[in-house]
């Protein structure tokens, strides 16, 4: 439900990109590196309940973890969620931009749920569409009591040379390290525009019966960004609340009921798995800890969304998903691996750009690698080069309370470009249909300072090899 229109607001360019064309670095060559950098070793804490990020904004019934992603499969629509904790109120949400400064309404849903003896705040969910794309829009929350005002910028319309910049997040939990991560992503001058998470958010499963409080201070720990730009959610493990020891035993029930997500827009079943469209990049979402095997709702949803993957409209393509296929740290051993069986045949064949991941706490860059010609028969069991293959990009290093993954297995595996156990976060600009500009940042350095980085030739447009270690 919306409030009419009472005047048509024509999307003008109101944001333009400016992008800083900073004096080009040397693309910098790694020759399979594992870096020397040795970090500060620190215990890596939670930060304590009543800590700054955490605190509630005050006013009857204020509304509080305000978070933003996607709303359809293009950006016309927008789904605004935050939780009021006194009484219900309203699930509407007031909006309107420089161009239509007449306020309009749409109008969502609050739900609840309980987890163990937690009982949740109310959680309200409002898509507002018809919006026009690349506009700066305002909007209010809290309509009735104590309201608060945000602001976002929808995508640009899909087009195949429209420049794009994403934030890359992982694992990012609630420490000190973790604030440090969300503050040097937001401090970085080549921010993106949207950030796309590869899962694991609060690690309320940490605490005694998955303390749910702690999903609360989480979404009011990252608000800061997450009102102010889309992030586009990832399913991790620490998703999963599974807990049948206390009773709790449906799969991903806090997560579900407070991060909404436009799956039905591309004819997915499940919140899980799905794809969104923005600027020149098509993205798919997948699901570690969903059923994957053939037959099953998410397989057969990859099977047909593959091929509706246009590369003359959104040239790059970009999977996340949360356990990685390629990763030689000795943490979470082959977990990736049944995944990678399904679906990495289909990876090679439509040429996916890059796929993202997390779960191993720490950053590493493949080579562009593939692992398909194995047979049971052949015994040709190893990765090698294909220039068809995805380059594989670990960013689970957000700093959560499980600390960083340190070991390595040695040597270092041909198939890997650069890694290190560090935290931080990435930066991947999409200039044009051929180059996009990839960089990682750890905590450690100041925030602009680039640890690792390579230029992406797109694999459709630009199919030439891209591998930082061979030049
Ligand atoms: C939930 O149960 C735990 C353990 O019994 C207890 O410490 C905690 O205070 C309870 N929380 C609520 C909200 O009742
Ligand atoms: C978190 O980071 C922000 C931004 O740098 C800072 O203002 C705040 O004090 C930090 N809080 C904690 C608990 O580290
Ligand atoms: C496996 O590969 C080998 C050599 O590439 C080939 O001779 C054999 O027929 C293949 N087996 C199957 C079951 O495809
Ligand atoms: C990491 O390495 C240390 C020292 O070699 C060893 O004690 C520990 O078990 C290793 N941990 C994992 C998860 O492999
Ligand atoms: C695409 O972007 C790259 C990097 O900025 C630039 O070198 C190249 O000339 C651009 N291509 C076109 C066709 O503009
Ligand atoms: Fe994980």
């Amino acid at each position: 439900m919306e409030g009419a229109k009472s005047c048509s607001c024509f999307a003008t360019i109101s944001v333009a990109l400016v992008l800083l064309l900073l004096p080009n670095v040397a693309v910098v060559c790694h020759g399979g590196k594992t870096s020397t950098f040795i970090r500060k070793v620190e215990k890596t804490e939670d930060m304590p309940l009543h800590s700054d990020v955490f605190v509630s904004p005050s006013g009857y019934n204020a509304p509080q973890q305000v978070h933003i992603t996607l709303g359809d499969q293009v950006g016309r629509a927008m789904i605004v969620s935050w939780v009021t904790l006194d009484e219900p109120g309203k699930s509407l949400v007031h909006y309107w931009s420089d161009d239509c400064p007449h306020k309009r309404v749409a109008k969502g849903n609050h739900f609840t749920y309980r987890y163990f003896n937690y009982s949740s705040g109310f959680i309200h969910h409002c898509t507002l569409r018809d919006l026009e794309f690349n506009t700066k829009y305002y909007y209010e929350v809290g309509i009735g009591h104590t309201t608060r005002q945000f602001w976002f910028v929808t995508p640009p319309e899909v087009h195949p040379d429209t420049p794009y910049t994403f934030g890359l997040i992982g694992d990012l939990g609630q420490t000190f390290d973790s604030n440090k991560t969300l503050a040097h992503y937001e401090s970085n001058p080549h921010k993106g525009q949207a950030v796309l998470y590869v899962g694991d958010l609060s690690y309320a499963d940490n605490y005694p019966n998955h303390d749910n409080v702690r999903w609360d201070t989480w979404g009011r720990f990252v608000e800061r960004s997450t009102a102010y730009q889309p992030w586009i959610w990832t399913t991790g493990n620490h998703e999963l609340d599974y807990a049948p020891e206390i009773d709790e035993t449906e799969p991903f029930k806090p997560f579900r009921h407070r991060y909404h997500v436009p799956y039905q827009a591309s004819g997915s079943t499940e919140p899980f798995w799905y794809s969104i469209k923005i600027a020149s990049a098509h993205i798919i979402v997948l699901a570690s800890y969903s059923a994957y095997g053939k037959y099953t709702p998410q397989y057969e949803w990859l099977e047909a969304e593959l091929p509706k993957v246009d590369r003359t409209k959104t040239p790059w393509l970009i999977v996340l998903v949360h356990s990685p296929w390629y990763n030689s740290y000795s943490y979470h051993y082959m977990e990736g691996e049944t995944m990678r069986v399904m679906f990495e045949p289909w990876f090679v064949k439509y040429k996916v750009d890059v796929v993202f991941a997390g779960h191993v706490h720490a950053y590493e860059r493949s080579e562009r690698i593939s692992n398909i010609g194995y047979n049971i028969t052949n015994g040709r069991c190893g990765p090698s080069k294909d220039q068809s293959a995805p380059v594989y990009i670990n960013i689970g290093d957000g700093g959560n309370i499980e600390g960083l993954a340190r070991n390595m297995t040695n040597p270092q595996p041909e198939y890997s470009a650069y890694r290190e156990a560090s935290f931080g976060h990435a930066i991947l600009e999409i200039k044009n249909r051929t180059h996009a500009h990839y960089s990682w940042h750890r905590n450690e350095d100041e925030y602009a300072v680039t640890a690792d980085s390579m230029w992406f030739f797109n694999r459709h447009w630009h199919p030439v090899d891209d591998s930082t270690t061979t030049k």
